[in-house]
C-alpha cells in the first residue's frame, strides 16, 4: 500500500502506508468460525498476520500505521448485489464516483450495479464504460449486471456471452419484470451457458397496474392503489418451475413477502439452484411507514406487513435468505418532492445498511455471523466474486466498525447525492469506520484519526 487517494471533496486524504496494524481488534470471519481479539497486520495489500501480539514485529516496518482496535470489530468487507448508480444517463441522481464513495463509506468493497441506466446496460460498450469509469474513480470495486433483454423491454435476449466477456457478473431487467414465460425460459437456458445467474424483479405488472404501495388495510385507509403480495409470489413460483425445468440458476431480487420466503425455502429443500436477497428496508419497515404519505417510503416492491417482516427476518436467521442487498436507489427531490402517486420508487441505502441492521442482532433476532455472511460471503458466491476473507494471505478487503457508536445520518457527511430515505433522522447504533477494498484504504471516518495510535514511524 502506498500513496494517498482523496475521498468525497470534504474528506481528508486517505493514508495508505506500507503496513497497517489493527491493534487488539475483535476479528470475525464467519466463513471459518473465527471470532477473537487479535492484532491484524496488513502489508502491501494483503493480510500478513493475525494473532495476539502479531503487530509487535510489524511495528519495526518502515511506514507503519497503527489503528486502535479496542471495542471495534474487523470483518470481511461487504458485497452489495444490487445497487443503482445511475451512470450513464442520470448522473444528477448518482454517478459512479459518488456511488462508489458511498459504497466504501458503507463498508462495501464490491458493488454490483443494475442495468437500468440510460442507455440500458444491454451491450458490451455500456458494461465497458462503467468499468472504465470505476477504475478511474478507485475505491470499492464495481461489477456490472447486464440486462436480460434488449432495452429491458422483455422481448429479445441480450448477447449475454458478450456482456459476460466484458465483465458482467449476472443478468437482470431489475426495475421491470420479465413477464413473458417463454422469454424467461430462454433467458435461463442462455445465461446458464455463461454460468451467470438470472436475477428477476418479480412483479406481475398486470396485477400491479397503477399500484403505489402494498395492498392491505393501510392502502385502503390512505386511498392509495395497492400491489398485492400475489403479484410477487406468482412470478417467483413460475420462475422456480422454469429454473427446475431448465436446471438453471435463478436469483429472486428484493423479496418482500411471506409467500416468497415459503416458495424459496421449498425450492431450496429440493436442491434447486435458487437463491434470493432481501433489502434492509424490507427487514425493518412495514407499510405503516407510508401513513403520512412519505414519498421516501415509496419503493418497489412495497413495504409489506408485520408478518412479512417476521418471515423475512426468520429467513435471514435460518439461512433461507442468501444475501442482504441494499437496492440503493437514489432519486433527486424532483422525483420525490411531489404527490405520492407521482413519486419515483426507491430508497438510498449503501451508507446506512450495516448500522441499521445491527439492531436485529442486538434484538436477538439474527445471529451476528448470519448478518455478516449475508452481507459478504453469501452475495459474493451468487455472482462468483472471490469473497473477502479474514485469513492470512488474503487480499485485504476488510471493514472496521464501531458497534456502539451512536449517530444520525442527518448529522454526518454522506457521499451519496440524495438523501431519499426515511432513516435520515433515525438514531443508529453502530457505524463503519474504515473500509479496505482491493488492499487499499477506500474509506475512513474522522473517528479513526482521533483514536489512531502512532507508535513508530507513523505517517505525517
Ligand atoms: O424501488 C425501486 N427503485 N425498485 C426497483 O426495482 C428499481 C429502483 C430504481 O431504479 O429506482
Amino acid at each position: 500500500m502506498s500513496g494517498t487517494v482523496s475521498g468525497a471533496s470534504s474528506d481528508p486524504p486517505i493514508q495508505n502506508p506500507e503496513t497497517l496494524i489493527f491493534r487488539s481488534v475483535r476479528a470475525i470471519d464467519p466463513a471459518r468460525g473465527f471470532d477473537q481479539v487479535v492484532d491484524v497486520v496488513i502489508e502491501r495489500d494483503r493480510i500478513q498476520a493475525i494473532g495476539a501480539g502479531a503487530g509487535d514485529q510489524a511495528l519495526n516496518s518502515e511506514r507503519v500505521r497503527v489503528i486502535d482496535g479496542d471495542g471495534r470489530w474487523l470483518v470481511p468487507a461487504f458485497v452489495d448485489l444490487h445497487a443503482h448508480l445511475r451512470e450513464p444517463g442520470q448522473e444528477y441522481k448518482e454517478d459512479i464516483r459518488s456511488g462508489l464513495r458511498a459504497a466504501a463509506a458503507g463498508g462495501y468493497a464490491h458493488v454490483c450495479v443494475m442495468p437500468n441506466t440510460k442507455p440500458v446496460n444491454d451491450t458490451r460498450s455500456v458494461t465497458e464504460l462503467m468499468l472504465t469509469r470505476a477504475r478511474e474513480v478507485g475505491g470499492a470495486r464495481l461489477h456490472p449486471i447486464g440486462a436480460i433483454t434488449v432495452g429491458q423491454r422483455g422481448e429479445a435476449l441480450t448477447e449475454m456471452g458478450d456482456l459476460r466477456d466484458a465483465g458482467a457478473v449476472a443478468v437482470s431487467d431489475d426495475g421491470v419484470c420479465v413477464m413473458n414465460a417463454q422469454v424467461m425460459r430462454r433467458a435461463l437456458e442462455y445465461a446458464s451457458n455463461f454460468d451467470m445467474p438470472v436475477i428477476q424483479h418479480a412483479e406481475d405488472h398486470d396485477l400491479t397496474a397503477g399500484a403505489v404501495m402494498h395492498e392491505g388495510e393501510v392502502s385502503s385507509r390512505l386511498g392509495l392503489r395497492g400491489w398485492p403480495r400475489v403479484a410477487e409470489d406468482i412470478i417467483i413460483a413460475r420462475d422456480i418451475l422454469l429454473a427446475e425445468y431448465t436446471k438453471s440458476r435463478y436469483h429472486a431480487a428484493h423479496i418482500s413477502t411471506v409467500g416468497a420466503v415459503r416458495l424459496v425455502r421449498e425450492a431450496k429443500s429440493r436442491n434447486l439452484k435458487v437463491t434470493c436477497e432481501v433489502t434492509p428496508h424490507h427487514l425493518l419497515l412495514t407499510d405503516a411507514a407510508v401513513i403520512g404519505y412519505d414519498t421516501f417510503c415509496k419503493v418497489n416492491p412495497p413495504l409489506r406487513e408485520q408478518h412479512d417482516v417476521e418471515a423475512l427476518v426468520g429467513a435471514l436467521a435460518d439461512g433461507t435468505l442468501d444475501a442482504i442487498a441494499t437496492d440503493h436507489a437514489p432519486h433527486s427531490p424532483l422525483e420525490k418532492e411531489c404527490e405520492f402517486d407521482a413519486a419515483s420508487p426507491g430508497l438510498m441505502g449503501l451508507e446506512l445498511s450495516f448500522g441499521l441492521l445491527l439492531e436485529l442482532v442486538r434484538q436477538g433476532k439474527v445471529p451476528l455471523e448470519r448478518l455478516l455472511h449475508a452481507m459478504s460471503t453469501g452475495p459474493a458466491k451468487i455472482v462468483g466474486i472471490e469473497a473477502p476473507r479474514l485469513t492470512v494471505g488474503a487480499l485485504a478487503e476488510l471493514t472496521l466498525v464501531d458497534p456502539s457508536l451512536v449517530w444520525q445520518p442527518n448529522q454526518v457527511t454522506l457521499h451519496t447525492k440524495h438523501k431519499n430515505t426515511p432513516f435520515m433522522s433515525h438514531t443508529i447504533t453502530g457505524r463503519v469506520l474504515m473500509t479496505l477494498a482491493a488492499g487499499r484504504v477506500a474509506f475512513e471516518a474522522p473517528g479513526v484519526h482521533e483514536r489512531r495510535v502512532s507508535e513508530k514511524g507513523a505517517p505525517a
